[in-house]
């Protein structure tokens, strides 16, 4: 396994020796990335001898290597120990101004944290939103322990023991449970044009399409992204971006993988105008207007009827967004699901727009002989949604 352990500056980082130690130990190959102040804490000659490789610090070394890119790819899995509060502020804001910080950017290995603080600056509510948005990003974050601190207090904010950080940062990649799976995701809202400017559309963020394609790579997934209007760049997921209903469709139409898994959060217009202006509509003496809309065809029934007759094993997941709870919702859903010839369906209450660009949700998944509500993080459902598919024959 390529381990690269990333080291900030906390009085903790002199355990990190320990750490490299035992990743070597144990038959990893490691390598060293510390920033300019860890290396106050802790010599480079220590992080070498240990990890038998010369230590990376500096942004603006070695250029010609690209090595924020070189080393980002070479990771199986990144540990980053200790991770001090301003670390954890800079990675929450994409901040790439030091080497470990680009190498995170650049990284689409699973990534471990361990913060280590001192007990005030671990409650503060400043780092408590960081974590909770690094975990809802999907990164591991592993809490510190309660103990002696640098000074003559005791309490929350103790680097955990060697042990359980290498347990934790291996245990990441035990979970390739999606390995050789092909992985479609389609996310996002389409647009449909009335003129050239204008559009009708839906608040459909892609934010549950993001975490989706974020947990199958993280379990070892081979994953294609269509987003419909938003943005996503990840070097090993290949994206096609998409606008209209019908660009969708001929996207769709034009892949050639075999998938093993198609799943559809995209909120797809159900409707499209019948004429498209050339030029930009002008308003009349009327103060009304009248669109004529055409239905726009049902892409996942297609999807599922077209897939499964190629490839009986194809599993597709539909997602319904409805504004009705309890028993009505379960109602709706599977009436969905059998309609579009779905094996899974993701119901949630969308009333008063709740769900749309959120961090979080609140869903039904509903199969055949399957019904599990989950609460939590969009990542949290991605996570759910696979354990549910692998299980079904
Ligand atoms: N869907 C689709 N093509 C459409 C409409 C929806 O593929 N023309 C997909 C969505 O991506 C989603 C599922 O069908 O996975 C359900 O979408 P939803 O909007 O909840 O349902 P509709 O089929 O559009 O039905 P209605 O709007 O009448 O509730």
């Amino acid at each position: 396994m390529r381990v690269l352990v990333g080291i900030t500056g906390g009085i903790a980082a002199y355990k990190a020796a320990e750490i490299v130690r035992e990743f070597t130990e144990l038959g990893n190959d490691v390598r060293v990335v510390a920033t300019p102040n860890a290396l106050r804490f802790i010599g480079a000659a220590t992080l070498e001898a240990l990890s038998h490789n010369a230590v990376s610090s500096e942004l603006y070394s070695d250029i010609p290597e690209v090595k924020h890119v070189e080393m980002a790819q070479w990771a199986d899995v990144i540990l980053v120990a200790p991770a001090t509060a301003s670390f954890l502020a800079r990675t929450v804001a994409g901040l790439a101004d030091d080497l470990l910080g680009n190498i995170l950017l650049a990284a689409t290995a699973p990534i471990v944290i361990a913060p280590a603080m001192h007990t005030e600056m671990w409650l503060n509510s400043a780092t408590v939103a960081n974590i909770s948005t690094l975990r809802s990003r999907g990164y591991t974050v592993i809490d510190p322990s309660v103990g002696r601190l640098t000074g003559a207090d005791t309490g929350v904010g103790r680097l955990p023991e060697t042990a359980q950080l290498v347990e934790a940062t291996l245990a990441t990649l035990e979970f390739q449970d999606l390995a050789g799976k092909n992985v479609l995701v389609v996310a996002g809202g389409t647009r449909e044009y009335i003129d050239p400017v204008r559009y009708l559309g839906n608040k459909s963020s892609g934010k549950q399409g993001i975490a989706l394609v974020t947990e199958a790579k993280a379990r070892g997934a081979k994953v294609t992204l269509i987003a419909a209007n938003f943005d996503f760049s990840a070097s090993d997921v290949v994206t096609y971006r998409v606008e209209t209903t019908a660009e969708l469709i001929s996207t769709i139409d034009g892949l050639s993988t075999a998938f093993d898994f198609v799943i559809m959060p995209a909120a797809v217009s159900d409707f499209r105008s019948e004429v498209l202006s050339t030029t930009k509509l002008k308003k009349n003496d009327s103060s009304r207007m009248s669109l004529e809309l055409i239905q726009n065809p049902d892409v996942i029934a297609e999807i599922s009827k077209v897939g499964k007759a190629r490839n009986n094993s194809l599993k597709v997941v539909g997602f319904a967004a409805e504004t009705a709870t309890g028993i009505e919702l379960t109602q709706l859903a599977k009436s969905k699901l059998d309609k579009k010839g779905l094996d899974l369906i993701v119901a949630n209450d969308v009333s008063n727009g709740a769900a749309f660009d959120s961090d979080t949700n609140s869903v039904l998944i509903l199969g055949a002989s399957i019904s599990e509500e989950v609460n939590g993080s969009k990542r949290e459902i991605a996570g759910a949604i696979f354990d549910q598919l692998l299980k079904l024959p």
